[in-house]
Formats: C-alpha cells, structure tokens, sequence
C-alpha cells in the first residue's frame, strides 16, 4: 500500500492541467454497454474508479482498450451477470444495471454495501427501473432485474428522495429508457453536468433524450443505439480541490481545462472568503490567489447547482486555516466528515454534529501521520498537509487513487514537496 509524505511550507506556483471528469467517465463507460458499434472515448482519466470500471465491462462482453485517456469500446457478447469480486471494489458500478438491464434483459449485479460516507442506498435506482416493468428479485447479497417479455416499456417516473435527487439513480434509468418502447419522463432529476455529459453521450449513439441539465428528462425510447467519438467533460472537483490548494499554499497558480459554469458555486464561496478568482474569458482556465484578509465562510451542501458534497472536506481544510468561524453543513451525505478527526490530529479547532462542521480556523497545523477515509477526504488531508509545518504522512492512498488523476505528479509540478512511498 502507498502512502503520501506532504512536507509543508513549499509555495505552490505555475500551472496544471485539469483532468477529464471521473464521475462522468464511469456511467459514460457503463453505457458503452448499450451501444452496438465501437465507441471511442477521449479524455477519460486513469484512475483505479475507471480501471475498475473497464474490467467490469470486459468481463461483460465489452472488448475495452485503453490507451492514455482514451478508451475504445467494442461490445460483443454482452452477458447479465456482473463479477462481484469487482463490483463490490466500487459503489459507482451500480450504474451498469440499467444499461445491462435494458441490453440482455437482465442485469444480476452485487448490492453496494454502505461506505464510510454513510448509508448508500439504491432504492430509487430500483424504483425507477422497476417502473419501466423490471421485476426485482434478491437473494445472496445479490440483485437480480429482469425486463418483461416484449422489453422495457417507458413511464413517468419520480426520482426524488429524502436527500434530493439521485445522481446515479438518474442515470440507471436514462440509459435504461433509450431502449425502452414508448416514453419515458423522469421527474425531479439530478441536474448535474455529468448527467448531462451521459445524455449528451447517449444521443450521439442514437438516443432521444431531451432537458437533460433540468429536473425533467424526457426519453423516447429507439430501437438500437450505435457508436461515437465522444471527449469527456473536465472534473469540477478535481479543479475545485487545485483551486483550493492554490488559495491555501501559493501565491498565484493558473489552472487549465476547466469549465467555469460547473464551478460557480465553489467560485463563489471563495470570492466570500476573499480570495482572489479570475477566469479567462472562455472560462476554461481559471487563475487563483489567497486575498490579503481571508475570513470564515459558510456553505451547505445541496445537489447541483448548489455546493458540491465532494467539494465539503476540501473546503473544511481551508476553513482550518482561515481566520473566524467557518460552518459547513452536508445535508447530503451528513455522516461525510471523517476527515475532521484527522485534521484535529494536526492541530485543526472543528466541533462536529449532526452533520454539521463547526470550525474555529487560524491556527497553525503541524505535520502529523493521518488516515484517509475516503476519496475527498483523502484530498482534504493532502491540502492540509501543504500548510501544516512538517511532515504528514497520508497513509491508505487508495482511496485518493480512485479519483484524482496522478496527484503527485500534479503537485510536483506546482512546486509542491510531496513524495509517494510503499508503507
Ligand atoms: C454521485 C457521485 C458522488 C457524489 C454524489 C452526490 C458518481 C460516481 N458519484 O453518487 O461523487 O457525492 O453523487 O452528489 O457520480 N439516495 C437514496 N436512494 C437512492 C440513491 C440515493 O436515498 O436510491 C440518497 C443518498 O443517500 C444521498 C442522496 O440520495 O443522500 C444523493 O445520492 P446520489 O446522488 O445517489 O449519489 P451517487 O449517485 O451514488
């Protein structure tokens, strides 16, 4: 197992590339499924979520290449049954159960377990499917959906729950509808750039998918679906997280490749904070500073367009350093703060209750050996570790492995003083 060594102090400097978006790549991937002909997919990153991904799919049936960031996909005999020795690797590989689903007219695919970021459940991702006629069966940890005899058949369908819309949910039951007969309206939809990524994808094979990006999607089912070129979309989180790290240890650092209007919400909470944010006039590179009288900032997580759950921990670590009273609530994921306990390790001030984070920032963080609990935590540390004097010391990198580009390459490359070593 590898672990991070962050020495801190070193101020970060010049520029980066942002990667291609990973939550948008897995269910772009899982649709692949659906698609007749070879498809080609550019820009996907190399992370272990979408390595896992690409040998769920060959396992399938998929034949998968890979190369760089680009990922050719030629579908053969596609079965229903999905490995689970690889499918419990990844939550997120619960999306390949509407396109198997809606492919073979059957999909026998491991349940999720919870994670560390709370209960995951996936009742409206079965809801959903259930109402276009899947029937739902499931014994041994596993889940089986069978489609009715004639096909899936399209239905109004509402994904809303407890905690807002499904992300994943939503997409299950898109690429289910696009083979579906008939109409499919999925109401209280998730609006977030992915989806939209995944629709935009789904149409270029053939599919009719309309207000994707809106809380009502509208799918007229066809046919068959063919193949495409397709680039994905740039990450957000991964250009949120270097956006932060560019107001907490640098002086100045220019990212490229991002997409300004998925980052509205995270620009504004640092303009609150008084940093320094200034998009080129494409809005695809973004130059980040620390403002002269940073102060303490609030933020409750909401599904797109409000502030990004997998941008909360990031954000704590910047309150951490941040003079004031910062509060940060995730209404989404409220037990998502696993990383508090770590950074009061480091010395961070942060009252944690009830899904909400109290954090009394400006004090000074010494290096110390943490855990990474999850993906964005993970990300957490490593931004702390970068103000902390000393060094920290991340054990468990997989978990940043799974979402963030060569990260360590990345920070090298900025300046930073951080070096990868077995544990
Ligand atoms: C996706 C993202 C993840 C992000 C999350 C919320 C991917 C691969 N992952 O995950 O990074 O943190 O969106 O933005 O894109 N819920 C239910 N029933 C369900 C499904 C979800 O109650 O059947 C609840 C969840 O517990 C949560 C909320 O709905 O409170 C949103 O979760 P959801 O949007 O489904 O997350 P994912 O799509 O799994």
């Amino acid at each position: 197992m590898d672990k991070l060594i962050v020495t801190g102090g070193a101020t970060l400097k010049g520029s980066i590339n942002i990667s291609g978006s990973k939550n948008a790549s897995l269910p772009i991937l899982a649709a692949t499924i659906l698609a007749e002909d070879s498809c080609i997919i550019r820009r996907v990153p190399d992370v272990s979520d979408t390595n896992y991904m690409i040998q769920i799919l060959n396992k399938l049936g998929v034949h998968v290449e890979r190369s760089s960031g680009t990922v050719r996909t030629n579908p053969e005999n596609i079965i229903s049954e999905a490995p689970y020795d690889l499918v419990r690797k990844m939550r997120a590989s619960i999306c390949i159960m509407g396109p198997l689903l809606a492919r073979t007219g059957r999909a026998k695919v491991s349940l999720p377990g919870g994670c560390v970021i709370g209960d995951r459940p996936i009742d409206l991702h079965i809801k959903g499917l259930e109402a276009l006629g899947a029937t739902v069966e499931m014994e041994g940890g596993d889940i089986t959906l069978t489609a009715p005899e004639g096909g899936l058949v399209g239905a109004t369908i509402n994904m809303r729950g407890k905690s807002g819309p499904t992300v994943l949910g939503t997409d299950n039951v898109m690429m289910a509808a696009t083979l579906a007969k008939g109409t499919t309206v999925i109401e209280s939809a998730a609006c977030e750039p992915e989806v939209i990524d995944l629709a935009d994808f789904l149409n270029s094979i053939g599919a009719k998918i309309t207000g994707a990006g809106t809380r009502t999607i509208t799918i007229e089912g066809v046919e068959r679906l063919g193949g495409i070129e397709h680039h994905v979309i740039a990450d957000r989180i991964e250009g949120g997280t270097f956006m932060i790290a560019g107001v907490m240890a640098s002086e100045g650092i220019t990212l490229n490749r991002v997409s300004r209007n998925e980052l509205k919400s995270v620009e504004k909470v640092l303009l609150d904070a008084g940093h320094i944010v200034e998009f080129n006039e494409a809005g695809d590179s973004v130059y980040v500073a620390p403002g002269k009288d940073p102060k303490g900032f609030q933020i409750i997580t909401e599904p797109y367009p409000g502030f990004p759950t997998d941008m909360q921990a990031q954000f704590s670590a910047l309150a951490v350093i941040t003079p004031g009273i910062s509060v940060i609530e995730d209404t989404v994921f409220p037990q998502r703060f696993m990383h508090c306990a770590e950074m009061k390790r480091m010395g961070a001030d942060m009252q944690v209750d009830n899904g909400q984070a109290v954090i009394k920032g400006g004090k000074p963080l010494s290096g110390a050996p943490v855990m990474a609990s999850d993906l964005r935590a993970s990300a957490a540390l490593v931004l702390a570790g970068l103000c902390a004097d000393g060094d920290t010391h991340i054990s468990r990198l997989y978990h940043i492995d799974r979402g963030y580009e060569h990260i360590d390459e990345k920070l090298l490359q900025l300046g930073a003083k951080v070096a990868r070593v077995r544990e």
